[in-house]
């Protein structure tokens, strides 16, 4: 048996044609996507929808009804065809449309700009001094900020019992055996340098150095420094004062000069603490500790399988950070570490 109720026979009158094409119709044109007019198609004009059961009714009508019959239900079936044709029609456009727009590539659009991010004043102004360096001929040399302590004090002529070597100063990085540490000075790319290169050598080693110190306006555990070495025959003092003068002019102007005061280094000899005469300073032209310099102790060129009957030199160091501070006249280094974009901005980066 079946579980769907009989389906009733259909009547042919002019109403029930009224009617099923009116339902049609209402049906067709309130359609507004591809499946409401696949619903309204199944409903009103497929097979087993009135009109189309009309249709089919016909061949069982006595003859004489069937042309006036025949002609009624074709009308009807026209229409609704007709205009499900053309909501059809509608509707695909519609849907084109609607998938042409959701897909435009707008070729002339402007895509988000992204900040680039820029080089950080310290960067900028440790290049300047290399490139002062770079124009008269010196090569640039890099070595490891982790190394060994053999490279950062023994063949820099530093005793044993060194303060500068003590776990006060220097970071030492575990095990102790092992001997390594983060370099708390660029002079261990002199030795490097004269090591892979050998004699004749002019070079300046920029790089990042360590130490135990306090974050402080004027010190920062995580620093900068530039080192310069030259080795040749017959270099003197002279030549050492003369490359520094050049470095400071090229730095503060053509009025600054180099003063050296008697120091002690323990791989120079003689060492100097060098100061440089600011003219432009805050507060008025002065003298300001720039770093320390000397002539290349005959041990160091041992060291690295150097004659020093040969060859001397002359050997600098100094800190970017406070390069930075007195040329840019800036009371506090701590703002040089905290990756504010306003401080960057006032040395003219584009971000
Ligand atoms: N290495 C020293 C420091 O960090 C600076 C220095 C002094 C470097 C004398 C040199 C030099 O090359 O000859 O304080």
């Amino acid at each position: 048996m079946s579980e769907h109720p009989p389906i009733p026979p259909v009547e042919i009158t002019e109403q029930a044609v009224q009617n099923a094409v009116d339902a049609a119709l209402a049906a067709i044109a309130t359609a507004s996507d591809t499946a409401t007019i696949r619903a309204a198609r199944a409903a009103h004009t497929a097979e087993g929808s009135p009109l189309s059961r009309m249709n089919a009714a016909i061949r069982d009508l006595p003859a004489e009804r069937k042309a006036a019959a025949g002609k009624l239900v074709g009308q009807a079936r026209a229409r609704a065809n007709q205009a499900l044709a053309d909501q059809e029609a509608v509707l695909a456009e519609v849907e084109a449309r609607a998938q042409l727009d959701a897909e435009t590539v707008d070729v002339t659009a402007v895509p988000p700009r992204r900040a680039l991010g820029a080089r950080h004043p310290l960067s900028l102004l440790m290049e300047r001094m290399q490139d002062v360096l770079v124009g008269m001929g010196w090569e640039v040399g890099e070595g490891p900020e982790l190394d060994h302590e053999w490279f950062v004090f023994d063949a820099l002529n530093t005793d044993p019992d060194h303060p500068a070597r003590s776990e006060q100063d220097t970071l030492y990085v575990a095990p102790t055996e092992r001997h390594l540490a983060l370099r708390s000075h660029t002079s261990t790319v002199q030795i490097r340098s004269l090591l892979e290169r050998g004699a004749p050598l002019y070079l300046v080693g920029p790089g990042k150095v360590f130490r135990r110190d306090e974050i402080d306006a004027t010190h920062v555990p995580v620093f900068h420094q530039l080192e310069g070495i030259a080795i040749d025959r017959g270099l003197t003092m002279a030549h050492l004062r003369g490359t520094l003068e050049h470095l400071a002019r090229a730095m503060l102007g053509a009025e600054a000069q180099i003063r050296l005061r008697p120091n002690f280094f323990p791989f120079t000899e003689p060492s100097a603490e060098m100061d440089v005469w600011h003219p432009r300073a805050k507060g008025g032209a002065r003298w300001i500790e720039w770093g320390g310099c000397g002539m290349v102790d005959p041990s160091v060129l041992r060291s690295c399988g150097v004659d020093p009957d040969e060859y001397q030199g002359f050997a600098f160091g100094m800190g970017i950070e406070r390069t930075l501070q007195f040329r840019g006249d800036l009371n506090d280094m701590r703002d040089m570490i905290e990756g504010d974009l306003r401080f960057s901005r006032q040395f003219g980066m584009v971000v």
